[in-house]
Protein backbone atom coordinates (compact mmCIF):
# COMPACT_ATOMS: atom_id res chain seq x y z
CA UNK A 1 0.00 0.00 0.00
CA UNK A 2 1.11 3.59 -0.79
CA UNK A 3 1.71 6.40 1.81
CA UNK A 4 1.18 10.14 1.27
CA UNK A 5 2.60 12.52 3.79
CA UNK A 6 1.30 15.38 2.35
CA UNK A 7 2.82 18.70 3.90
CA UNK A 8 1.67 22.63 3.77
CA UNK A 9 4.25 25.16 5.00
CA UNK A 10 2.59 28.65 3.55
CA UNK A 11 1.26 31.46 5.42
CA UNK A 12 -1.18 32.82 3.39
CA UNK A 13 -4.59 30.58 3.06
CA UNK A 14 -5.39 31.68 -0.59
CA UNK A 15 -1.95 29.89 -1.38
CA UNK A 16 -0.65 28.93 -4.56
CA UNK A 17 1.60 26.47 -3.02
CA UNK A 18 -1.53 25.15 -1.18
CA UNK A 19 -3.42 24.64 -4.48
CA UNK A 20 -0.63 22.85 -6.30
CA UNK A 21 -0.34 20.12 -3.37
CA UNK A 22 -3.81 20.19 -2.97
CA UNK A 23 -4.44 19.46 -6.79
CA UNK A 24 -1.38 16.34 -6.45
CA UNK A 25 -3.04 15.38 -3.63
CA UNK A 26 -6.62 15.25 -4.75
CA UNK A 27 -5.16 13.55 -7.75
CA UNK A 28 -2.76 10.79 -6.15
CA UNK A 29 -6.06 9.80 -3.77
CA UNK A 30 -8.19 9.35 -6.77
CA UNK A 31 -5.89 6.91 -7.97
CA UNK A 32 -4.41 5.32 -4.79
CA UNK A 33 -8.03 5.09 -2.94
CA UNK A 34 -6.54 2.42 -0.45
CA UNK A 35 -3.64 4.64 -0.19
CA UNK A 36 -2.45 5.93 3.61
CA UNK A 37 -3.32 9.39 3.05
CA UNK A 38 -1.47 11.53 5.85
CA UNK A 39 -1.44 15.30 5.54
CA UNK A 40 0.43 18.11 7.85
CA UNK A 41 -0.50 22.26 7.90
CA UNK A 42 3.00 23.30 9.47
CA UNK A 43 1.88 26.90 9.30
CA UNK A 44 -1.71 26.40 10.66
CA UNK A 45 -0.38 24.23 13.12
CA UNK A 46 3.42 24.54 13.54
CA UNK A 47 5.52 22.10 15.49
CA UNK A 48 7.99 23.39 18.12
CA UNK A 49 11.61 24.26 17.52
CA UNK A 50 13.80 21.65 18.90
CA UNK A 51 14.77 21.63 22.81
CA UNK A 52 17.52 20.75 24.66
CA UNK A 53 16.04 17.70 25.33
CA UNK A 54 15.38 16.89 21.99
CA UNK A 55 19.51 18.14 21.30
CA UNK A 56 20.39 15.59 24.06
CA UNK A 57 18.71 12.85 22.47
CA UNK A 58 20.95 13.48 19.28
CA UNK A 59 24.03 13.81 20.89
CA UNK A 60 23.27 10.74 22.31
CA UNK A 61 22.54 8.42 19.42
CA UNK A 62 25.91 9.99 18.10
CA UNK A 63 27.96 9.21 21.35
CA UNK A 64 26.08 5.51 21.54
CA UNK A 65 26.45 4.95 17.49
CA UNK A 66 23.15 4.34 17.20
CA UNK A 67 21.71 4.61 13.52
CA UNK A 68 18.28 3.00 13.08
CA UNK A 69 15.02 5.19 13.79
CA UNK A 70 13.86 1.68 15.86
CA UNK A 71 16.16 2.12 18.79
CA UNK A 72 16.09 5.84 19.32
CA UNK A 73 13.57 5.64 22.14
CA UNK A 74 16.22 3.33 24.04
CA UNK A 75 18.26 7.08 24.58
CA UNK A 76 15.11 8.60 25.60
CA UNK A 77 15.54 8.34 29.56
CA UNK A 78 15.31 11.80 31.11
CA UNK A 79 12.11 14.18 31.74
CA UNK A 80 13.67 16.91 29.08
CA UNK A 81 14.14 14.09 26.45
CA UNK A 82 10.48 12.32 27.42
CA UNK A 83 9.39 15.91 26.73
CA UNK A 84 10.85 15.88 22.94
CA UNK A 85 10.47 12.71 21.94
CA UNK A 86 6.60 13.06 22.76
CA UNK A 87 7.05 16.14 20.21
CA UNK A 88 8.96 14.43 17.56
CA UNK A 89 8.37 10.63 17.79
CA UNK A 90 5.18 11.62 15.95
CA UNK A 91 6.56 12.93 13.05
CA UNK A 92 9.14 10.84 13.00
CA UNK A 93 6.95 8.21 12.05
CA UNK A 94 4.57 9.98 9.91
CA UNK A 95 7.82 10.63 7.57
CA UNK A 96 8.96 6.94 8.51
CA UNK A 97 6.07 5.67 7.31
CA UNK A 98 5.79 7.70 3.73
CA UNK A 99 6.76 6.71 0.36
CA UNK A 100 6.08 9.71 -1.17
CA UNK A 101 6.62 12.99 1.16
CA UNK A 102 4.71 15.86 -1.05
CA UNK A 103 6.01 19.57 0.26
CA UNK A 104 4.14 22.09 -0.75
CA UNK A 105 6.23 25.24 0.30
CA UNK A 106 6.32 28.89 -0.67
CA UNK A 107 10.15 30.56 -1.30
CA UNK A 108 10.64 32.64 2.01
CA UNK A 109 13.91 35.33 1.82
CA UNK A 110 15.53 32.45 -1.19
CA UNK A 111 14.92 29.85 1.20
CA UNK A 112 11.91 27.39 3.44
CA UNK A 113 9.82 28.95 5.61
CA UNK A 114 10.70 29.07 9.18
CA UNK A 115 7.77 26.20 9.29
CA UNK A 116 9.00 24.08 7.26
CA UNK A 117 12.82 24.05 8.90
CA UNK A 118 11.14 23.57 12.58
CA UNK A 119 9.69 19.90 10.74
CA UNK A 120 13.08 19.08 8.86
CA UNK A 121 15.19 20.04 12.54
CA UNK A 122 12.38 17.36 14.19
CA UNK A 123 12.91 14.65 11.77
CA UNK A 124 16.12 14.68 10.65
CA UNK A 125 18.79 12.65 12.86
CA UNK A 126 22.48 11.60 12.88
CA UNK A 127 23.00 9.59 9.99
CA UNK A 128 20.03 8.74 8.83
CA UNK A 129 18.97 7.55 5.28
CA UNK A 130 15.21 6.70 3.94
CA UNK A 131 16.19 4.76 1.56
CA UNK A 132 13.20 4.67 -1.49
CA UNK A 133 11.40 7.40 -0.06
CA UNK A 134 10.22 9.85 -2.89
CA UNK A 135 10.09 13.43 -2.75
CA UNK A 136 8.25 15.94 -4.65
CA UNK A 137 8.12 19.51 -3.72
CA UNK A 138 5.93 21.86 -5.28
CA UNK A 139 7.08 25.86 -4.67
CA UNK A 140 5.38 29.32 -5.39
CA UNK A 141 7.75 32.30 -5.35
CA UNK A 142 7.26 35.66 -5.88
CA UNK A 143 10.13 36.11 -8.90
CA UNK A 144 11.97 33.95 -11.23
CA UNK A 145 14.86 31.60 -10.36
CA UNK A 146 14.80 29.52 -13.82
CA UNK A 147 18.43 28.52 -14.68
CA UNK A 148 19.46 31.57 -17.01
CA UNK A 149 18.22 34.50 -15.03
CA UNK A 150 19.15 37.01 -12.72
CA UNK A 151 18.09 35.45 -10.07
CA UNK A 152 19.22 31.77 -10.85
CA UNK A 153 22.32 31.94 -8.10
CA UNK A 154 20.33 32.95 -5.29
CA UNK A 155 17.54 29.98 -5.21
CA UNK A 156 18.61 28.69 -1.83
CA UNK A 157 15.14 27.34 -1.73
CA UNK A 158 15.65 24.35 -4.24
CA UNK A 159 19.62 24.37 -3.74
CA UNK A 160 18.98 23.78 0.12
CA UNK A 161 16.44 21.03 -0.05
CA UNK A 162 18.29 19.27 -2.44
CA UNK A 163 21.47 18.89 -0.35
CA UNK A 164 19.37 18.07 2.09
CA UNK A 165 17.60 15.44 1.15
CA UNK A 166 20.88 13.88 -0.64
CA UNK A 167 23.09 14.64 2.33
CA UNK A 168 21.05 13.90 5.55
CA UNK A 169 18.44 10.98 3.61
CA UNK A 170 20.45 9.92 1.19
CA UNK A 171 17.79 10.49 -1.58
CA UNK A 172 19.30 12.25 -4.81
CA UNK A 173 16.18 11.70 -6.74
CA UNK A 174 13.80 14.60 -5.66
CA UNK A 175 11.27 16.49 -7.65
CA UNK A 176 10.95 20.09 -7.70
CA UNK A 177 8.01 22.25 -9.78
CA UNK A 178 7.63 25.95 -9.11
CA UNK A 179 4.72 28.33 -10.39
CA UNK A 180 7.06 31.84 -10.44
CA UNK A 181 6.75 35.33 -10.55
CA UNK A 182 3.23 35.05 -8.37
CA UNK A 183 4.12 38.49 -6.89
CA UNK A 184 2.68 40.14 -10.28
CA UNK A 185 -0.56 39.08 -9.20
CA UNK A 186 -0.17 41.21 -6.10
CA UNK A 187 1.89 44.05 -7.32
CA UNK A 188 0.87 46.48 -9.88
CA UNK A 189 4.54 47.52 -11.12
CA UNK A 190 4.92 44.02 -12.28
CA UNK A 191 2.09 44.00 -13.94
CA UNK A 192 4.09 43.16 -17.25
CA UNK A 193 5.04 39.82 -15.90
CA UNK A 194 1.54 38.16 -15.31
CA UNK A 195 1.83 36.48 -18.73
CA UNK A 196 5.25 35.20 -17.75
CA UNK A 197 3.47 34.02 -14.73
CA UNK A 198 -0.04 32.57 -16.27
CA UNK A 199 2.58 30.74 -18.59
CA UNK A 200 4.62 29.36 -15.33
CA UNK A 201 1.72 28.80 -13.20
CA UNK A 202 0.36 26.87 -16.34
CA UNK A 203 3.35 24.32 -16.98
CA UNK A 204 3.50 23.82 -12.87
CA UNK A 205 -0.06 22.10 -13.15
CA UNK A 206 1.06 20.24 -16.22
CA UNK A 207 3.67 19.13 -14.83
CA UNK A 208 1.47 17.84 -11.91
CA UNK A 209 -0.81 16.11 -13.68
CA UNK A 210 1.76 14.38 -15.43
CA UNK A 211 3.30 12.72 -12.14
CA UNK A 212 -0.07 12.21 -10.79
CA UNK A 213 -1.21 10.20 -14.07
CA UNK A 214 -1.80 6.68 -13.46
CA UNK A 215 1.46 5.28 -15.34
CA UNK A 216 4.25 8.20 -13.34
CA UNK A 217 2.29 7.07 -10.17
CA UNK A 218 3.47 3.59 -10.72
CA UNK A 219 6.52 4.79 -11.36
CA UNK A 220 6.62 6.51 -8.28
CA UNK A 221 5.90 3.46 -6.88
CA UNK A 222 7.94 1.01 -8.29
CA UNK A 223 11.60 3.81 -7.38
CA UNK A 224 10.32 3.83 -3.97
CA UNK A 225 10.37 0.12 -3.78
CA UNK A 226 13.67 -0.29 -4.92
C1 LIG B 1 8.00 36.43 4.24
C2 LIG B 1 8.03 36.36 2.74
C3 LIG B 1 9.25 36.30 2.10
C4 LIG B 1 9.30 36.19 0.71
N1 LIG B 1 10.52 36.07 0.11
C5 LIG B 1 10.56 35.89 -1.23
C6 LIG B 1 11.83 35.71 -1.89
O1 LIG B 1 12.89 35.71 -1.28
N2 LIG B 1 11.82 35.51 -3.22
C7 LIG B 1 10.65 35.47 -3.94
O2 LIG B 1 10.71 35.26 -5.15
N3 LIG B 1 9.46 35.63 -3.35
C8 LIG B 1 9.39 35.85 -2.02
N4 LIG B 1 8.17 36.01 -1.40
C9 LIG B 1 6.96 35.91 -2.21
C10 LIG B 1 6.38 34.51 -2.12
O3 LIG B 1 7.32 33.53 -2.51
C11 LIG B 1 5.16 34.41 -3.01
O4 LIG B 1 4.15 35.28 -2.50
C12 LIG B 1 4.61 33.01 -3.11
O5 LIG B 1 3.51 33.01 -3.98
C13 LIG B 1 4.19 32.52 -1.72
O6 LIG B 1 3.66 31.22 -1.81
P1 LIG B 1 2.12 30.97 -1.50
O7 LIG B 1 1.35 31.63 -2.63
O8 LIG B 1 1.99 29.51 -1.53
O9 LIG B 1 1.82 31.60 -0.19
C14 LIG B 1 8.10 36.17 -0.03
C15 LIG B 1 6.87 36.25 0.63
C16 LIG B 1 6.84 36.35 2.00
C17 LIG B 1 5.49 36.43 2.68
Amino acid sequence: MSHLLHLDASARPASISRSLGARFADRWRLHNPAGDYRYRDLAADPVPLISPGWTAICDELLRRGITEPARYAEVVDTEARRAAWAVCAPLLAELLAADLVLIATPMYNFGVPAALKAWIDQVTFPRMTLPGTRFVVLSARGGSYRPGTPRAEVDHQERYLRDFFAGHFGVTDATFVAAELTNSLVDPRLAEQSEAHRRSHAAALAEIDRLTAPDSLVELAKTAAS
